[in-house]
């Protein structure tokens, strides 16, 4: 989610755009995508908006999808889109995968969820801690909002402290502990040293601000100066190791490393979210930050499309949900572990092996180059950047290294972002409305390079309004 809500905050920004509707590249999307019009017209009848969920919303009006395979979406106006969103990065195998179709079609003839454990929960369990070495035992969830959850729960039942140490920027799910500072407001968001929790919305109780300690991301010295003043009130830091929702920018490895010291010498539980990065490394980015976090969340990919959420860890964290815990902490669940979720995430993740983990992050590098040249070709200030198969399109001179930075080309971008975005929905690529590329193992260079080909078209339309509108993204 989020960057919706991080882009519409930038468009009612002071120097933000407020031509959205009249800019005729939108015109052209509307020209392009009468269907999905027609469709947004029915659903704000029926939803505020049209929208029932904010990182599926886009301005106009997203395009309606009639059906997928591989890596192709059909739209209902007959496009065939090449679809880099991957439902936010949760679809490795792209869309219909034969054996994960196989898979839940056989379970479903057998029954889709019991209040009973299966056989298939402990196989996928097995496989998952058979990679991550940090892992030694683990809880399915419905959600990664759910793992986030109950990894802090943990947290605070194993150190009974509870305030906790979230990232400027970072997103962990859909509650507001997990969204606190998540859209960093240049004028709100306080010094780096020592930056304001802020809502996200106007729902968000004081007490949640009052929870959180916000730590600027890979700023190491600013983190032990924080923990050093928080640590005794600290329960966990919760940290991805790739900022995913900010514009995929990796950690360096000063920065997780002593995030892992300064939790050992303050007794908090450091949790790494790998809800997004898991993908990165057959063990996790974990496995390639060579940092093991004591509890990990997971999600996304592990599901094999279903929707699904796990946390894992050392044992002796684990334990604390027990059954056989005097107190165990509470953790319930109707559709925890679920047959279908089950028998799709089993398929999913026996076919992403290490060789194709490789082989995706491979296809990441390429893309980011080839990107990177459109950029450089045309003249415009923007850098593609990320790690492996995950990317982001930002327009600043980069590389980006923490969410004020990421605000900052935001609007600093106005509406350019929006129009690149939908530029390249014509041009027959779906990204994240702020610009997330993810890859899927359907794809291959052809593809990467069908996307690099989008970008040179959709930059050629672009040029001329950049010039007018905004000239401080000519390089
Ligand atoms: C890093 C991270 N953590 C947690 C979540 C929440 O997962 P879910 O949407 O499955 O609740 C997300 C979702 O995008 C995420 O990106």
């Amino acid at each position: 989610m989020i960057l919706a809500q991080a882009i519409k905050i930038k468009m009612d920004c002071p120097g933000g755009n407020n031509m959205t509707q009249e800019h005729p590249l939108i015109e052209e999307y509307r020209r392009f995508s009468p269907g999905s019009e027609t469709a947004s017209v029915r659903a704000r009848e029926v939803f505020p908006g049209g929208d029932t969920r904010a990182s599926a919303h886009y301005a106009p009006y997203p395009l309606v999808v009639e059906e997928a395979s591989g890596c192709t979406l059909r739209d209902v106006d007959g496009h065939e889109i090449l679809d880099f969103m991957n439902n936010f990065t949760s679809l490795i195998h792209g869309h219909a995968f034969g054996p994960v179709v196989e898979a839940v079609q056989r379970q479903i003839g057998r029954g889709s969820a019991f209040a009973a454990p299966s056989e298939d929960q402990i196989a996928l369990a097995e496989i998952i801690t058979g990679r991550v070495a940090s892992i030694e035992q683990m809880r399915f969830t419905s959600s990664g909002t759910e793992g986030t959850q109950m990894a802090i729960r943990c947290a605070r039942a194993a150190t009974g402290r509870q305030k906790i140490m979230k990232i400027e920027g970072g997103y962990h799910g859909s509650y507001e502990l997990a969204e606190v500072s998540l859209v960093p407001m240049p004028n709100m968001c306080g010094p780096l040293e020592a930056p304001v929790s802020l809502p996200v919305d106007k729902s968000f109780p004081e007490s949640v601000l009052g929870d959180t300690v916000i730590c600027p991301y890979n700023e190491p010295t600013i983190a032990a100066n924080l923990i050093a003043e928080h640590g005794d009130d600290l329960a966990a830091i919760i940290v991805e190791p790739v900022l995913g929702s900010m514009g995929m920018i990796p950690a360096s490895d000063s920065f997780l490393k002593t995030l892992r010291s300064e939790a050992d010498n303050h007794g908090i539980v450091l949790i790494f979210d790998e809800v997004i990065t898991l993908r990165l490394g057959n063990g996790g980015a974990q496995a390639q930050a060579g940092v093991q976090p004591d509890l990990t969340c997971m999600g996304k990919i592990i599901g094999g499309g279903l929707p699904v959420g796990a946390v894992g860890g050392k044992r002796d964290l684990l334990q604390l949900f027990s059954p056989e815990q005097e107190q165990p902490i509470m953790h319930a669940s109707t559709f925890s572990g679920n047959a279908l979720t089950m028998a799709a995430g089993l398929a999913a993740m026996t076919h992403y092996d290490a060789s194709e983990v490789e082989r995706l992050n491979g296809l990441g590098n390429r893309l980011r180059a080839g990107f990177n040249e459109c950029f450089r070709s045309h003249g415009i200030k923007a850098v593609a950047q990320g790690m492996g198969s995950l990317t982001n399109v930002l327009f600043a001179e980069g590389p980006v290294t923490n969410a004020r930075q990421t605000m900052d080309a935001m609007i600093g971008a106005g509406h350019v972002t929006q129009l690149f975005h939908l530029t390249m929905l014509r041009h027959g690529v779906m990204s994240a409305t702020r610009l997330m590329y993810c890859i899927s193992t359907p794809m291959s260079e052809a593809e990467i390079d069908q996307g690099i080909a989008a970008v040179d078209k959709t930059l050629s339309d672009l040029k001329p309004y950049i010039e007018a509108e905004r000239p401080n993204l000519l390089a």
